[in-house]
């Protein structure tokens, strides 16, 4: 399965070389074009039968990491964070370092040697380690770099009902779901897919990306938060697994624009496809950064709900990816020949 591969590549925030490869290699014989700008955007343009708007649809390929920052004389490695992680979900994961993706453990003090008031606190990062097995800091060098970008070993699986279970689904997903969209013939109009970079560090590759295109428009795909877990009360879910594809109508980047999301309501109902909208108003995605560029980009965002999103392992409903696949489909099918203007807005 495609979302197993990229789930399992590494590729976080301005690292996004193994990601990037495997993506161009999925979508060049598929598109007219394919080309890295130098953020490490992976632009590539889909010719459709005739030029309409100027379309982009977006979705970030990074995800949140860590990164090496030094060495101690034991050969332990420290490292900082890269993208928003809790800390207190570091301890005991299995990690990858470098292009060598050398095998590690993110370590900590043992519990029979924390004092009874430690055990109470949770681990801070500047606390904790990564254990290659290095007798010394030379050994250590030998095989990790300082500035080598440091990933989660999570194997991919299919689980439950319809479901699957991953590391960076946020936003390997998105990358699924637009690699699936360019594989398919032509659509009426001709349009670009962006693969960015670095939006988990707050969104500097989409901006860049945008800027160069001039798009009339843009679809931004992501993984974003279901919080349908039992601690959450039900109007603090965001998003339900499996009930489909999520459009934003506002989060802490964008207020997106109407049309385009009475559109795609329109279009789900008519061809049969559940969606949901999705609540809550923080954190943002690359829409927010296209949205500002230039004289204004109208901009939407459809997102495939995602437990436990940067985390070690999060868990998703493949139905949701393949509602999300349709939706994006008859989007592009039936995108109007004007794209879309400020009407509602004015
Ligand atoms: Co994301």
């Amino acid at each position: 399965m495609l979302l197993k591969t990229l789930s399992e590549s590494s590729g976080v925030s301005g690292g996004e070389q193994e990601i990037r490869n495997i993506i161009r290699q999925q979508v060049s014989p598929h598109v007219e074009e394919a080309e890295t700008d130098v953020l490490g955007n992976l632009i590539v343009r889909k010719k459709g039968e005739k030029e309409g708007p100027t379309l982009m649809i977006v979705t970030h390929m990074d995800e949140v990491g860590m990164i090496v920052v030094g060495f101690e004389k034991s050969g332990l490695i420290k490292f900082s964070k890269v993208g928003g992680i809790d800390d207190r979900v570091l301890v005991s994961k299995v990690v990858q370092i470098g292009p060598q993706k050398i095998p590690g453990v993110i370590g900590a003090k043992a519990i029979h040697l924390q004092k009874p008031e430690e055990r109470k606190k949770s681990i801070k990062i500047d606390d904790m380690y990564i254990d290659i097995g290095a007798g010394s800091r030379e050994e250590a060098e030998k095989k990790v770099k300082l500035g080598d970008y440091i990933s989660f070993i999570t194997r991919f699986e299919e689980i439950g009902d319809h479901c699957a279970k991953g590391k960076a689904l946020d936003n390997r997903v998105g990358c699924a779901v637009l690699i699936e969209i360019l594989k398919k013939q032509n659509y009426p109009y001709s349009f670009y897919g962006v693969f960015t970079v670095q939006e988990e560090v707050g969104m500097r590759g989409a901006g860049a990306a945008a800027y160069r295109i001039k798009p009339d428009l843009a679809l931004v795909v992501e993984g974003t938060t279901a919080a349908d877990v039992v601690e959450v009360k039900k109007e603090g879910h965001v998003t339900t697994l499996g009930k489909g594809p999520a459009l934003t109508i506002m989060d802490a980047s964008v207020i997106t624009h109407r049309g385009m999301v009475q559109f795609l309501k329109k279009l789900a109902e008519q061809n049969g496809i559940p969606y949901q909208i999705r609540r809550f108003t923080g954190a943002g995605t690359d829409a927010g950064r296209i949205a500002l560029t230039r004289e204004g980009v109208p901009s939407a965002v459809v997102s495939v709900p995602c437990r436990y999103i940067h985390n070690p392992a999060g868990i998703l409903n493949l139905k949701d990816m393949e509602n999300t696949v349709k939706l994006v489909d008859v989007f592009l099918k039936n995108l109007p020949e004007g794209g879309f203007n400020n009407e509602g807005i004015d």
